[in-house]
C-alpha cells in the first residue's frame, strides 16, 4: 500500500513545547551548550533546529566544547571514517566529564538509527547521558527533559519513520543571508552501497505551501540565498497527493524573489526536462547542478541499483548544456565498488574526462552493514583503492584547473560571506557556480552580493577584484 506523508499531530509539536519552557524554568538545568555536527547538509540543518530548541529551553551556545554544560554531537555513518570520526571525538569527553561532573553528552543523528547502535553506545561509553536517533529529533525536548529530571540515561530510538514530517520547529539559522529549506525528508533509492535510506526512512515530502511559505517568510528577513535540501530532490511530491512536483515547486520557489536558488541532491535518474527547462527560464536559479554519477561503468552502474546507464547520463548532461550553457556541474563519484576492474575504473576516469566537472568529491567505497553491496564478493584492497582514487582525484585537478583558467576575466556576482580564512584583509563568498571567490574588501561587504573581475584560479577557490561602478 502506498503510504501519504502526514504532518506530525499540532498536540504532540505543543507537548513539545509545553517541555521546553519547563526546561526553561528548571533549577540547575545544563545553562550552555556545544553542537559538533558530521555529515551533510541535512545533518547541518537539523542542527540549526537543534540549536533552536536549546535556545528555547534558555541555554546559550558556548565558545567551545570544553567549557560547554551538554555537549551533542549530530553523527553521520555513511562511511566507515564518518563513524570513527565521531566516536572519537565522543570519548575524548570522557575525560572532561572527570573535570566537569555535570556535563552531559548526548549522541543522535544517523549512526544512531543502526540497529543496535544506540545500545551499542550506551554500553561502550558510559559517560554518553541521551541517544536519540533522526525520526526523534522533533522530539529531542521531551527527552532532554527527561534526562535531566530522572537524573538517569535516556534513550529513543523509532525504527523506521512513521511516514510523517515535523513542523514549525524553533531554529536558529547560521547565517542570516544563506538558509536551508528542507523540502523532502528521506530515501527510496536504496543504491546497493548506501546506508542512507535505513537511517532517514521513505521519502516524506513537505506541504508545498508551507515550503513557499518558509521562502517567503526568508526573503522578508533578508535571505539572499536558499538551498532546498532532500537525498533526492527529483522525487519531491510523489508520496502527496496536492499536486505539486519538483519543477512547478521550483517555479513557484523562483517567484518568491529570492535573489539566488540552489537544491541538492538530484539523482540523474530522475532529472527530467522539464526541470532543466524551468532552470533554463527562471530567473533566480543558479546555473548549478550537483549531479553525483557515482560511476562510468554500466555493468558497475547497475549493481549499484541507480537506474541509469553512462550513456543516460551523458545524455542529460548534454541536454543541460544545450539549455543551460554556461552550467557549472559538480558530482560525487566511488572508486573501489566490490568487483571493480581495471577497465571498469578507467571507465570512471574517462567520463570524468568527459563530462569535464568543476568539481568532484572522490569516495573509497566503504562497506556498510546490511547494505547488499557490503557483502558482494571480490572487495578490493586498500592498495588498489588508494592508488585509484588517487589517480581520479589527478585526473580532476587538472580538469578544475583548466575550467577555472577560463573563468579569468569574467565577471561573477559573489555573496559576500565572511573574511577569508587565510588572509583576513580578503573577503570570501560564493559566486553563482558555487565557487568560492577571495576578494580585497572588507567586512561591512558581508550580505551583498557584488560583481567581481576573477584575476586569478587557485587550485580550488578562485580570486578577484570588485567592479567598482556598479550597484549591489
Ligand atoms: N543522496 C545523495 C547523496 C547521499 S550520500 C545522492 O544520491 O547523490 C553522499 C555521497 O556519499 C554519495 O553520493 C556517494 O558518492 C557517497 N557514498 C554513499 N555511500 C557510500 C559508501 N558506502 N562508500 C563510499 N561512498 C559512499
Ligand atoms: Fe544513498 Fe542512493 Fe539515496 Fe543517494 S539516492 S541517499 S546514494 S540510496
Ligand atoms: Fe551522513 Fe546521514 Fe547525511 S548518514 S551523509 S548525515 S543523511
Amino acid at each position: 500500500m502506498k503510504r501519504m506523508t502526514a504532518e506530525i499531530p499540532q498536540e504532540t509539536i505543543q507537548a513539545e513545547q509545553e517541555s521546553m519552557a519547563r526546561v526553561r524554568e528548571m533549577d540547575g538545568r545544563p545553562a550552555s551548550y556545544f553542537i559538533v555536527t558530521y555529515g551533510c547538509q541535512m545533518n547541518v540543518h537539523d542542527s540549526e533546529s537543534l540549536e533552536g530548541m536549546l535556545q528555547q529551553m534558555g541555554l546559550t551556545g558556548a565558545a567551545d566544547r570544553t567549557c560547554a554544560d551538554f555537549v551533542i554531537f549530530n553523527t553521520c555513518c555513511v562511511r566507515d571514517n564518518a563513524e570513527r570520526r565521531a566516536l572519537g571525538n565522543v570519548t575524548w569527553l570522557k575525560e572532561l566529564k572527570k573535570t566537569n561532573p555535570q556535563l552531559r553528552v548526548a549522541v543522535c543523528g544517523c549512526m544512531i538509527q543502526e540497529p543496535g547502535m544506540a545500545e551499542q553506545i550506551l554500553r561502550t561509553y558510559p559517560f554518553v547521558d541521551l541517544a536519540f536517533g533522526t525520526h526523534n529529533l522533533y522530539h529531542f525536548p521531551t527527552l532532554f527533559e527527561q534526562m535531566l529530571i530522572r537524573q538517569r540515561r535516556v534513550i529513543e530510538v523509532v525504527p523506521d519513520d512513521l511516514g510523517s514530517v515535523p513542523e514549525d520547529l524553533p531554529i536558529v539559522r547560521s547565517n542570516p543571508y544563506q538558509a536551508y529549506i528542507t523540502i523532502m525528508y528521506g530515501c527510496n533509492n536504496f543504491c546497493s552501497y548506501c546506508i542512507v535510506p535505513s537511517v532517514r526512512g521513505r521519502e516524506r515530502s513537505r506541504e508545498s505551501s508551507r515550503i513557499l511559505a518558509e521562502a517567503e517568510a526568508l526573503r522578508r528577513d533578508g535571505v539572499r540565498e536558499i538551498m532546498l535540501l532532500g537525498q533526492n530532490v527529483n522525487s519531491y511530491g510523489l508520496d502527496r497527493e496536492d499536486g505539486m512536483r519538483f519543477p512547478q515547486l521550483l517555479e513557484a520557489i523562483d517567484k518568491v524573489g529570492i535573489e539566488r536558488i540552489r537544491f541538492m541532491t538530484s539523482h540523474p535518474k530522475d532529472l527530467s526536462t522539464d526541470l532543466m527547462d524551468v532552470m533554463a527560464a527562471g530567473s533566480h536559479i543558479c546555473p548549478q547542478l550537483h549531479l553525483p554519477v557515482q560511476h562510468g561503468n554500466n555493468r558497475i552502474l547497475k549493481s549499484m541499483n541507480r537506474r541509469y546507464t553512462r550513456e543516460q547520463y551523458l545524455e542529460k548532461v548534454a541536454m543541460l548544456r544545450e539549455r543551460i550553457p554556461n552550467i557549472s556541474l559538480s558530482t560525487d563519484v566511488i572508486v573501489a565498488y566490490p568487483g571493480e576492474t581495471e577497465a571498469e575504473f578507467e571507465d570512471t576516469c574517462s567520463l570524468v574526462e568527459q563530462v569535464r566537472y568543476d568539481s568532484a568529491f572522490t569516495f573509497i567505497y566503504s562497506p556498510r552493514t546490511g547494505t547488499p553491496a557490503a557483502i558482494m564478493p571480490d572487495q578490493i584492497d586498500p592498495e588498489t583503492a588508494s592508488r585509484r582514487i588517487q589517480q581520479l582525484i589527478a585526473i580532476q585537478k587538472q580538469i578544475t584547473a583548466e575550467n577555472f583558467a577560463k573563468y579569468v576575466g569574467q565577471v561573477h556576482h559573489v555573496l559576500v560571506d565572511a573574511p577569508s580564512r587565510r588572509d583576513p584583509s580578503q573577503m570570501s563568498g560564493k559566486n553563482e557556480y558555487n565557487i568560492t571567490v577571495n576578494f580585497d574588501g572588507s567586512p561591512d561587504m558581508i550580505g551583498q552580493i557584488l560583481p567581481i573581475r576573477i584575476t586569478e584560479a587557485k587550485e580550488t577557490t578562485l580570486k578577484g577584484t570588485l567592479v567598482e561602478d556598479s550597484h549591489d
